[in-house]
């Protein structure tokens, strides 16, 4: 193939039309205000089924929008999917949907394979039914204005030791946990669609994300409250395991880059190039957080462990690793840096400051997304 027919784009429309699911999710809702932001004239539905997770408040500001439409329902709803993409004529779907919890995966894997497979693959149906089966025009994928972009996880990939090179889009599938072999299966689906149908995808795989509206749940801001209450910071194991830390603007900068450069059928791997052990994460968080918030002026804060040492570090607390806890991942974004010119924008000393100001600013917002279905769930897994 010429090289430049095997760069060849299918660019977007001036104006498209995107369904977003999962788009009341953290990584959703920071991608729909980034979008709205920056392509304001693009008609964007949101389908989000508000579980757990989702959260209308994360979508704040954009009620007034013209193009916005937020929509309740469920990913695994064939009718509801094939009626959004119809009456909005939408072009591109950005499936962010899915149950993202690994801890939650262990202990309840059913929702990971309804979600995660069943759900993808109606998206798919629809998707092929809309672009594929109804349309007037047999253009090849390539040629195709449309779009299914597939969110997945670097997760996929399995667990790499201490000198392995990072993953690349060649790495072999090695998923050890039932949410990132649910990935993983709903990655496999998206490729057979485009192999066997011709429905014009892409992929993109992505290391661990920080920063706004991410639920309390995960280790970061998980952290910041636990200091902010004084709890103890709950580290699994020894806290070596290595993760790679994006700041998830820059994540949906990537994804912006694959939409509108990447080739049809191909696979992205987006990272931060920012591999830190979980060790390396909490005194991150406990030294910005000794900084803008000192414990001498926290009234909240009565831990005894607290009480004598003046660093929320004094509140780290190793306890019982995860089942199957992967040791490390790391990203090789070769491909998209070189082929898209992609590179992040923050590092992990400005992400983690942002991010920490922003739970700061938004304790209100933390209260409300852990509400009582979350405790509850709390209370019957970990007491
Ligand atoms: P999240 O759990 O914060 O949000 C998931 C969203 O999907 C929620 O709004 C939830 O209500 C919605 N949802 C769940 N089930 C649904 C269903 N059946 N129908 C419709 N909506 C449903 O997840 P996140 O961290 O924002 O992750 C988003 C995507 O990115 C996921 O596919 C995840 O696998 C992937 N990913 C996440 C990370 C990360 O670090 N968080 C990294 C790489 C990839
Ligand atoms: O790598 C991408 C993945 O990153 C995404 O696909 C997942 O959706 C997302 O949840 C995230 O998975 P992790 O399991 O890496 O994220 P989590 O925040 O749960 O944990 C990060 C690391 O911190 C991990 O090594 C486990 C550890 N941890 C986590 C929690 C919640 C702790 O030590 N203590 C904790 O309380």
């Amino acid at each position: 193939m010429p090289d430049q027919q095997k760069f060849q784009s299918s660019v977007l429309s001036p104006h498209n039309s995107l369904l977003i699911t999962g788009g009341a999710g953290f990584i959703g809702a920071n991608f729909v205000h980034y979008w709205v932001k920056k392509y304001p004239q693009d008609k964007v539905v949101v389908l989000d089924a508000l579980t757990y997770a989702g959260n209308k408040a994360n979508l704040t500001g954009l009620e007034n929008h013209p193009g916005f439409h937020f929509v309740h329902g469920d990913i695994r709803d064939y009718d509801l999917a094939l009626s959004l993409l119809q009456e909005n004529q939408i072009d591109t779907i950005v499936h962010f949907a899915a149950e993202s919890h690994v801890d939650r995966s262990i202990h309840g894997p059913d929702a990971f394979v309804d979600t995660n497979i069943m759900g993808t693959h109606t998206l798919l149906k629809a998707a092929k039914t809309t672009w594929l089966d109804k349309s007037s025009s047999a253009l090849s994928p390539q040629s195709s204005p449309f779009r299914f972009h597939h969110i997945s996880t670097d997760e996929v990939y399995g667990s790499l030791g201490p000198d392995d090179p990072g993953f690349s889009e060649t790495t072999a599938y090695a998923p050890n946990s039932p949410y990132a072999s649910s990935k993983a299966g709903s990655d496999f689906l998206v490729r057979a669609y485009y192999k066997t149908y011709g429905l014009p995808m892409t992929i993109s795989n992505c290391s661990n994300n920080y920063g706004p509206y991410q639920h309390p749940e995960k280790l970061i801001p998980l952290l910041i409250l636990n200091c902010l209450e004084g709890k103890p910071l709950p580290i699994y194991g020894d806290g070596l395991n290595i993760r790679d830390w994006l700041y998830v603007e820059d994540h949906c900068r990537g994804i912006d880059l694959i939409l509108k450069k990447g080739r049809i059928g191909e696979t992205y791997n987006i990272g931060g190039n920012c591999e830190k052990t979980n060790l390396e994460v909490v005194h991150a968080v406990c030294a910005i957080l000794d900084e803008l918030q000192p414990l001498s002026s926290q009234s909240s804060v009565h831990s005894p462990q607290t009480s004598s040492f003046n660093s929320y570090s004094s509140l780290i607390t190793h306890i019982k690793d995860r089942p199957g806890h992967d040791r490390r991942y790391a990203i090789d974004a070769t491909k998209i840096t070189g082929e898209l010119v992609y590179a992040p924008v923050e590092s992990f000393e400005s992400g983690m400051r942002k991010t920490v100001g922003w739970y700061l600013e938004n304790l209100e917002w933390c209260k409300t997304v852990m509400g009582e279905n979350y405790q509850e769930w709390i209370e019957q897994n970990y007491s």
